[in-house]
């Protein structure tokens, strides 16, 4: 009963197997082996042009290196204010652009509204004082489950666009964005304005990989180098490349993704099915914010069910937690079983 998150599992079985597979014999080192190479081939296929690919180890590596390569020292990056990149990554970001800052924004289910980005770049003052804008970094599934549509990436991007910004998408969960969707890799990302994806795997199946896909080959110059001294250039770089190959081979990316939002749904008509309990937000892919009475969160945890408290800096207008209800989050991932639902919600209804 462990809804933490979905990095609590271990990798899924074609990951494994294509990594014992690549195991054996000898290959370049540093990225140029078979199955990295291989990766890239599949990855300019699924998104149905050349891009730049750079496997990378964590997440948090690939989104510093992606505003790295976007924004100067001197610039700023926006988000929104509970993104991942600007509370979550220790100042991976700051540290790797060399001191740009992030700015974070409001917005409900920690999504950018176009007129909120629109806003906050007209408040801004072209004097030296400020930092000048030079990204915006948004996050595909949100930090609270939600999905941006093409629609709604493609109008952000033309704001960012207008301003001389390019646009990176946080694509930890973008397998699950994906199938919530139902649209194409291309369709949600550079054909919506998308420069720069953080294509997440590690969620999804793989032990420890990302692919860092840049999409304008000009933004792409510095990557190698910039990778190399974040210390996510691998030696053994086959064992990033086997990952992915094993990830991405026969749609298991997105088995893996629909197995976990069908889950999601499950657990979220149970969930709402409880006594005083309603969700925060429509579940959209593998998250779900259920506000939960208090005694009900407690008797979970006490029959051992683990899961985080969660954030009501962007709830909807109207939703209020009361004093005797909690805000949760509970994650689904690729190996989350019917049983473990099943159990959840009993331990639920006590
Ligand atoms: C929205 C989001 N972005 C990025 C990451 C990647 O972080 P990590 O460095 O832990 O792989 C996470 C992981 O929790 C996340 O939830």
């Amino acid at each position: 009963m462990n809804f933490a998150s979905d990095n609590i599992v271990g990798a899924s079985r074609p990951v494994l197997d294509a990594l014992i597979a690549a195991n054996g014999g000898a290959e370049p080192a540093y990225g140029a082996d078979g199955p990295t190479r291989a990766v890239e081939r599949r990855l300019a296929e699924i998104f149905e042009r050349d891009c730049a690919v750079f496997l990378v180890a964590t997440g948090t590596g690939a989104n510093a290196l992606a505003l790295s390569a976007l924004v100067p020292p001197y610039g700023c990056a926006v988000c929104h204010r509970e993104a991942h990149v600007i509370d979550d990554e220790c100042g991976a970001p700051e540290f790797f652009t060399g001191g740009a800052k992030l700015a974070g924004l409001p917005g409900v289910g920690a999504k950018l509204a176009p007129r909120t980005l629109a806003e906050w770049l007209a408040s801004l003052s072209p004097s030296v004082k400020q930092m000048p804008p030079r990204a915006l970094s948004i996050s595909q599934a949100t930090e609270c489950g939600l999905v941006y549509t093409p629609g709604e990436v493609a109008a952000l991007a033309e704001i960012a666009h207008g301003a001389g910004l390019k646009v990176h998408m946080d694509g930890a969960r973008f397998a699950n964005a994906l199938v919530s969707l139902g649209v194409s890799p291309a369709e949600i990302t550079w054909k919506a304005g998308v420069d720069v994806l953080t294509f997440g795997a590690t969620k999804n199946g793989c032990l420890a990989a990302e692919a860092l896909i840049v999409f304008d080959p000009a933004l792409a110059e510095a990557m190698p180098w910039l990778r190399k001294r974040s210390g996510h250039t691998l030696s053994k770089g086959r064992l990033l490349g086997a990952q992915l190959q094993g990830y991405l081979a026969n749609d298991h990316w997105l088995d893996n993704a629909r197995h976990a939002n069908a889950m999601a749904a499950r657990l979220a008509e149970g969930v709402t099915a409880l006594p005083g309990a309603r969700l925060a937000f429509e579940r959209q892919a593998n998250e779900l914010l259920p506000v939960l009475p208090r005694e009900t969160a407690e008797r979970l945890r006490a029959a051992g069910a683990m899961f985080h408290p969660w954030s009501e800096a962007s709830l909807p207008e109207g939703e209020r937690v009361a004093p005797h209800e909690t805000l949760v989050r509970l994650v689904t991932s690729f190996a989350t079983t019917e049983g473990e639902i099943d159990a959840f919600l009993a331990a639920a209804r006590g």
